[in-house]
């Protein structure tokens, strides 16, 4: 498979950093979709969090440049292009005070890039479409999470997202047998709506339109953030459990306040 990350990948740790990591090597599945709109919750209650785009289609760095100046700001930091006149750690830098980074990964990553995109996040998400042929290229990753990437199910931090269902269909009750068979919750089921769509062609997340058009899509995006904000009480709590360890606190890159830029 394709090392699209490659080995010079640099992974921010820092104990207190909320590192969401949304992946699927299934294309399409909403990976960007659900990094923009999750992004955006979060700029809205501040402090301003950051987006880390590993896809080379720069979707959500691209999101970001439509973003109007008016709505409050997110870091943008493009992990996908390589730049000959800084260091990957200088580009890959976190600024110090974020507390809530998300990861946009792209389609078809190696087990290489499977671990270290992984690597101390808190939360790990996994959006699915509900067809056949979705459903089974999800059972593939999270076999790859749980056996290469040794995410332990007891820490609590991988969830599914079922995206673009439509009510009852045959394929998301398959969907939700097969999750709950290996213990894994369904935190949102976000329905085909074209409301993602002109978030997404307008630079904001769905809570940053009319209230009345997206109610139903901003409830499902707040049970993600919902489910997101208790990351420390599952680590704890797994802690206790299973005498999983973090691994301990390394230096990571900072950016010096006064260059802190948003995009
Ligand atoms: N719930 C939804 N309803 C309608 N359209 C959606 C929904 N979720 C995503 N889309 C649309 O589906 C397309 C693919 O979504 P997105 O780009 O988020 O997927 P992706 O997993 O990031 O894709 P890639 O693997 O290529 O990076 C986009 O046009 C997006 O606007
Ligand atoms: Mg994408």
């Amino acid at each position: 498979m394709r090392d699209i990350i490659g080995a010079m990948l640099i992974t921010p740790k820092r104990d207190n950093l909320n590192k969401i990591v949304i992946l699927n090597p299934k294309g399409g599945c909403g990976k960007s979709t659900l990094a923009t709109n999750i992004a955006a919750c979060y700029a809205r209650r501040g402090p301003q969090p950051a987006i880390m785009d590993y896809d080379p289609q720069g979707s959500t760095t691209a999101w970001l440049r439509r973003r109007p100046s008016e709505l409050p700001a997110i870091h943008g930091i493009a992990a996908y292009k390589k730049s000959m006149h800084a260091t990957r750690s200088w580009q890959l830098r976190v600024p110090d005070d974020t507390v809530n980074l998300i990861v946009d990964s792209p389609a078809s990553i190696s087990h290489d890039d499977l671990r270290e995109l992984t690597r101390d996040s808190s939360s790990i998400l996994v959006p699915v479409l509900p067809s056949s042929m979705d459903i089974d290229a999800a059972s593939k990753c999270i076999a790859d999470l749980l056996l290469v990437a040794k995410v332990n199910r007891n820490e609590g931090k991988l969830a599914v997202i079922a995206n673009r269902t439509r009510k009852n269909t045959r394929s998301l009750g398959r969907l939700m047998r097969f999750l709950d068979s290996l213990g894994i919750p369904i935190v949102a089921v976000l329905r085909d709506s074209q409301n993602f769509i002109h978030a997404a062609e307008n630079g904001v997340g769905l809570h940053e339109m009319q209230p009345s058009r997206v109610r139903a899509d901003v409830e499902q995006i707040e049970k993600i953030v919902n489910w997101l904000d208790g990351w420390e009480a599952r680590r704890k709590r797994a802690l206790h459990i299973t005498g999983i360890r973090r691994q301990p606190f390394s230096r990571i890159p900072m950016l010096r306040k006064p260059q802190v830029r948003s995009v």
